[in-house]
């Protein structure tokens, strides 16, 4: 692998342009490949079946690669919401095939790692989906959002709420949160990105991830971390939602899952 993510280190560094505008959003999603990366690494030491190939390799080039579209995507738009530009998931295989990341890659390897980076931000894991393919996306999709559950709650822990690119420009209007967000939220279901207008939103959609991460040692994983009651301790203007999303987690995560608190700590200034 270490070809592979000298590749893909190289490709990412010609999108750094001097910009305080652009570098540190290229330099995030960097960080958060090279994170999922370990993730998936920590993913198949609990999981048997992600240890074979050519489902192992293929993992470790979908957790490097899922967002290689991110920086031509951040580079054009501007932005990271896929809504008002582009599917960074397909993005992404577009650039593996025309740079030739996989080149030296097995057929059955490439083709079961391109799957994955072009499905993986899908909002759910494509029903038709079958044997090694869906299990490598599945995996991808557990590492990824469990790292994006940390890097978010990092930035809504932040006093100012600075980055409106990692929050995506939503309103801080502390006890508002949407409807849509609130029913998803109550009624089990994982909250769609496009509901959101309010930072509490991102709040209570993340709550409903629960629903959507696969493996047992992902739940351990962001149980452990806890993430969640850094997440819910935000939602104090909204009690009602911080309510349902209390009693979700515990339901899902066990009646302890909040007594890990407080791990989250804010970005550096
Ligand atoms: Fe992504």
């Amino acid at each position: 692998m270490d070809v592979q993510r000298e590749r893909f280190l190289g490709y990412a560094r010609g999108f750094f342009s001097g910009s305080p505008e652009v570098d540190p959003y290229i330099r995030l999603k960097v960080d958060h490949s090279l994170r999922v990366c370990a993730n998936v690494h920590s993913l198949a030491e609990h999981e048997d079946a992600l240890g074979e190939e050519p489902a192992a390799r293929a993992l470790n080039l979908a957790a490097l690669y899922h967002d290689v579209g991110r920086f031509e995507q951040y580079r054009r738009f501007r932005t990271f919401s896929d809504a008002v530009s582009i599917n960074h998931g397909a993005l992404g295989v577009k650039i593996i095939r025309e740079q030739g990341f996989f080149k030296d890659e097995k057929a059955e390897t490439a083709r079961l790692a391109r799957i994955a980076v072009a499905a993986h931000n899908r909002f759910a894991l494509p029903g038709r989906l079958r044997g090694r393919a869906r299990l490598v996306l599945t995996a991808l999709r557990d590492a990824d959002k469990i790292d994006i559950l940390g890097l978010i709650a990092r930035e809504l822990a932040s006093a100012d709420l600075k980055d409106k690119q990692v929050l995506m420009g939503l309103e801080d209007d502390n006890g508002a949160c949407t409807p849509a967000i609130v029913r998803a939220l109550e009624e089990g279901r994982t909250a769609r990105y496009a509901d959101m207008r309010y930072v509490n939103d991102f709040r209570a959609l993340l709550c409903t991830w629960v629903h959507d991460l696969s493996f047992p040692s992902s739940l351990r994983a962001v149980k452990e971390t806890g993430v969640f009651a850094s997440i819910v301790a935000g939602l104090s203007g909204a009690p009602a939602v911080r309510n349902s999303a209390e009693s979700l987690l515990m339901r899902v995560l066990g009646p302890d899952v909040f007594s890990v608190r407080e791990r989250i700590s804010p970005p550096p200034v």
